[in-house]
């Protein structure tokens, strides 16, 4: 009989790896999965609950909110409140970064910044959506966190990750130790280890980029674009695209058969449209844990400096070779 591994379990494992851990991260964890579970069940039913559409609402950087991204938000900050092990949270979805004020917060250590729901308009449709998360410490001792506690270079998170509510529902998470994936069983409710120390091929036929703005496309991103079309046996190509407009499971997807990932800036965003702190760092910090590469076209993500809450970046991510590559391509350019 297979034994299962519950995310719970694995979780109280792994504190070994972290001498002075008190529990705390493994607990913070432990709440994120627990608000995963309750999206996941209205996710499943978007389509009979009154839960499909737009709030009527705008967020800070001038999307219409679905009314899914706003129940997901306040699923993942409730959750957050009551677990006691976050003093902050920094989400696409609020204009400023929540600071938890109540009785077992105080001694709370860990900021939390989250995408709650990403790829939000493929709701309506029936296609995957996701969930991305960025765990830091605190660099202030006490008070209220300042923003130079929210504002922190990719590299000094200590633990990210996403959860892809697809055909199934999967949460994979980093601590810097590797990557792991669990996947729901919704018979027992428990997330179950089903993906150990995930790693994404070195080199990959998959390039994810929406195409439809290829007018407006840097020149570096064209040429690499025609590189992923030309024949060529050796090297497996013309590639294949895909695209699903949910930068989790374009990934996730690419981080099983190996691809390369890319919203570079365009004439739309100038800056890249996806926002560092809680989409670039943490896909970045899982992709770079399971041997892959992530940059801006020029520099690593993990390291560029981050000045704003809701700064945007262009990301290459994927596949170290194909990544590589790409940069390569970039650096003609420049
Ligand atoms: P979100 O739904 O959290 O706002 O993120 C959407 C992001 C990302 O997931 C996706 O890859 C990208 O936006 C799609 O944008 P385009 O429609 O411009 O391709
Ligand atoms: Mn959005
Ligand atoms: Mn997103
Ligand atoms: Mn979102």
């Amino acid at each position: 009989m297979k034994v299962v591994k519950t995310l719970g379990q694995f979780i109280i494992e792994k504190q070994a790896d972290f001498p002075y851990a008190k529990g705390e991260l493994s607990r913070l964890l432990r709440d994120i999965a627990i608000a995963a579970k309750i999206v996941n069940r209205e996710v499943n039913k978007a389509g009979l609950a009154d839960i499909i559409g737009d709030a009527g609402s705008i967020n800070v950087q001038g999307e219409g909110q679905k009314l899914l991204d706003v129940y997901a938000n306040e699923q993942f900050i409730s959750a957050l409140k009551s677990g006691g092990e976050c003093c902050t949270v920094v989400s696409e979805e609020n204009d400023e970064y929540i600071y938890i004020d109540h009785e077992i917060s105080k001694n709370a250590k860990y900021i939390v910044a989250i995408d709650p729901l990403d790829g939000s308009s493929n709701i309506d449709v029936n296609v995957g959506v996701g969930t991305i998360f960025s765990i830091f410490r605190r660099k202030s001792q006490n008070g209220k966190a300042t923003m130079e506690d929210v504002l922190q270079t990719g590299t000094e998170q200590v633990a990210a990750g996403y959860v892809i509510y697809g055909s199934s529902t999967m949460l994979v998470y980093t601590t810097g130790k590797g990557v792991n994936g669990f996947t729901l069983d919704p018979s027992i409710g428990e997330f179950c280890l089903s993906h150990p120390n995930m790693k994404i091929p070195k080199d990959g036929i998959i390039y994810s980029i929406n195409e439809g703005y290829y007018a407006h496309f840097p020149d570096g991103v064209k040429k690499y674009i025609k590189f992923c079309q030309v024949e060529d046996d050796k090297t497996n190509r013309p590639y294949t695209s895909r695209y699903t407009g949910s930068m989790v499971a374009d990934l996730h997807r690419n981080m099983i058969k190996g691809g390369i990932f890319i919203y570079p800036i365009t004439a739309k965003s100038p800056k890249g449209k996806l926002r560092l702190i809680y989409e670039c760092n943490p896909m970045a910090f899982i992709i770079e844990q399971a041997g892959g590469k992530a940059s801006d076209g020029y520099n690593r993500i993990l390291e560029l400096e981050v000045t704003e809450l809701h700064q945007r970046s262009a990301i290459f991510i994927g596949s170290e070779n194909m990544v590589k590559k790409a940069e390569e391509m970039m650096a003609c350019f420049s």
